[in-house]
């Protein structure tokens, strides 16, 4: 039985960028404190750019337990890592660069490889020796969806939709967003997280979310309805544009 979602909706961007900092905060240290690591996802796109920034500066990155502190990414577009379509120059530039995490917990996905099959592969096998660390399990992984009800990079209509449930990670070829070849986590390991955080901003994604949320179950043209952790929750951060015709959670 899936946990049903919740539903934040918030007036503006950075309230709910703001938001999302200091849930992961809160879940950092609460993870800590139990369990002396905390395994957090991060997303690529846009979106996060202000809430990474927002845990790069104080108050909040003297909170973060960031010694303890793992991250991953739920997906990458398949480019050199100074890029600027990288995800993880993203994260590096506004975040990781400006805190005291081990280089060591940073686990950012290959993409050096001539075939992007390989990189996948040998990021399974990075993601199964982190998950075997942190007790099977993503503490928080941050998602995004794009207008068309991709996440990650699980992309409308396409073959990885349909990974069988013990693989972790997939090469993704012609995406519609560019670029087309990306690497991305499957359904199937964004699911081990105890708690999925979806950040959707954009009057463009509000017809899209509403039937993300409320219409039928069509995963194969929703692939962000896929996202529904069999022993985590899911919390929609959504601002007034994309909320327009999603009931907020009582
Ligand atoms: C990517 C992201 C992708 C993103 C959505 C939303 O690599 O492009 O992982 O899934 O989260 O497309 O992107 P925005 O935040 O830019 O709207």
């Amino acid at each position: 039985m899936h946990n049903q979602p919740d539903i934040l909706i918030f007036p503006d961007v950075p309230a709910l960028q703001q938001a999302a900092a200091e849930r992961v905060v809160l879940a950092a240290q609460e993870r800590v404190a139990a369990a002396h690591m905390f395994v957090c996802g991060l997303s690529g796109g846009s979106t996060p750019r202000g809430l990474y920034q927002l845990l790069a500066q104080e108050p909040l990155r003297s909170q973060m337990p960031w010694a303890h502190t793992y991250v991953l990414w739920n997906d990458e577009r398949y480019v050199p890592p100074d890029h600027l379509d990288s995800n993880y120059l993203l994260a590096r530039e506004t975040l990781l660069d400006h805190v005291p995490i081990p280089p060591e917990q940073i686990y950012p996905i290959p993409t050096y490889y001539d075939d992007p099959r390989e990189a996948a592969a040998a990021y399974e096998q990075q993601m199964r020796r982190l998950l075997e660390l942190s007790q099977a399990r993503i503490d928080l992984m941050l998602m995004g969806m794009g207008p068309d009800g991709h996440t990650a990079s699980l992309f409308p209509g396409h073959p990885e939709l349909n990974t069988p449930d013990d693989v972790l990670v997939v090469a993704v070829e012609n995406a519609p967003k560019p670029p087309p070849r990306r690497i991305s986590l499957t359904a199937a390991a964004i699911n081990t997280s105890a708690q999925v955080l979806f950040l959707v901003t954009g009057a463009d994604k509000a017809e899209t979310l509403q039937a993300v949320l409320h219409g039928p179950y069509e995963p194969h043209r929703l692939p962000a309805q896929l996202i529904r952790p069999s022993n985590g929750t899911t919390t929609w951060l959504v601002d007034a544009a994309a909320g327009t015709r999603v009931a907020a959670a009582t």
